[in-house]
């Protein structure tokens, strides 16, 4: 058993969570993950609606019992999807890129714990200051919106600088990965990229297929998408997305935003966005994502007997 302030302190069997996901990570994924021993998140993004957020977290509870909700601190302004997390009644609640401390109390009340996904240390200082209750030391190697360090890095500056328990995100895929990050001190990680082939996603097919042929160099950290999307996310965040034809050809261009919008169709697998991080070359089959998180701890937890 890996056993850590992380399963001991949600009830969990293994110290794994399921990214937040927005757009791939719904209730069937959580719940997947939760049923098989982690903790399973729904990606809730700014384009969610709370309906979404109510029939999902109703999904993730059938299937595994508990689940958690992530959100993205910068598109909450009218409190509308946060007030439908807290009602959902989730075990942790997410509050990733951006200042958490105007919301933190309201979920604390409601008894939720929350966890921040940070980027720099001085984003851990924000968050530490809000009065968060676990930090996420999410690496630039990571799958959707990130940063630019690297999760080791990151994890490293992160654990000195914090006495919160701290979860480490970006590249995880293995056992190794998972081994690494817990013999650094982490008490946990979250995997998302390793999951975005699994059935149990949301999403494009040609998302999944994409995901399985890609290697670890084939993605590229862009804006791009978010500007043909019309997502205004703060300029200092970019996503991690593989590459494609719409990469090629505007990514570092300068053309303006109609001319992108025009130009994106979400249904043509070569034009449409895949987030994932650079742990696609790891994803070489699709499985479910209670078998991977399951196999992912087992093989951790085997290498780290080795010491
Ligand atoms: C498709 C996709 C969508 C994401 N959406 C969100 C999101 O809505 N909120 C969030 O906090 N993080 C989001 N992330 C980041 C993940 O929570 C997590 O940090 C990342 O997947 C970990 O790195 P990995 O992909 O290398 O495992 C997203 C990641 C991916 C791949």
């Amino acid at each position: 058993m890996l056993e850590t302030w992380l399963t001991r302190e949600l009830g969990i069997a293994l110290p794994i969570l399921s990214a937040p996901m927005g757009g791939r990570a719904g209730g069937e994924l959580a719940g997947e993950v939760s049923k098989a021993g982690g903790l399973g998140m729904l990606g809730a993004a700014r384009y969610t609606t709370a309906d979404w957020i109510a029939t999902e977290s109703a999904v993730a509870r059938d299937i595994g019992g508990a689940f958690g909700i992530g959100l993205q601190t910068w598109s909450l302004d009218d409190g509308s999807l946060l007030d439908a997390a807290i009602a959902a009644k989730p075990t942790v609640i997410g509050l990733s890129f951006g200042d958490p401390a105007p919301y933190v109390d309201r979920v604390h009340a409601a008894g939720i714990p929350v966890l921040s996904q940070i980027n720099t240390v001085d984003d851990m200082r924000l968050a530490e200051r809000a009065g968060v209750d676990v930090i996420v030391a999410q690496g630039g190697e990571a799958g959707g919106h990130t940063g630019h360090i690297g999760t080791l890095p990151l994890l490293q500056e992160v654990l000195e600088a914090t006495e919160l328990p701290v979860l480490a995100a970006g590249g995880i895929a293995t056992g190794r990965g998972l081994a690494a990050v817990l013999a650094a001190g982490a008490e946990g990680a979250l995997l998302g990229t390793v999951l975005l082939a699994s059935p149990e996603t949301i999403g494009p097919e040609y998302a999944r297929d994409r995901l399985l042929a890609a290697g670890s160099g084939d993605t590229v950290y862009t804006s791009v998408f978010d500007q043909a999307r019309d997502q205004p996310w703060p300029q200092r965040w970019g996503g991690r997305a593989l590459q494609n034809a719409f990469t090629s050809k505007y990514h570092n261009s300068d053309v303006d935003h109609a001319k992108l919008a025009d130009a994106y169709d979400p249904a043509d697998p070569n034009l449409g966005v895949v987030y994932a991080g650079q742990a696609a070359g790891l994803v070489n089959v699709a499985r479910g994502a209670g078998a991977i998180v399951q196999d992912i701890a087992a093989r951790a937890e085997q290498l780290l007997e080795r010491f």
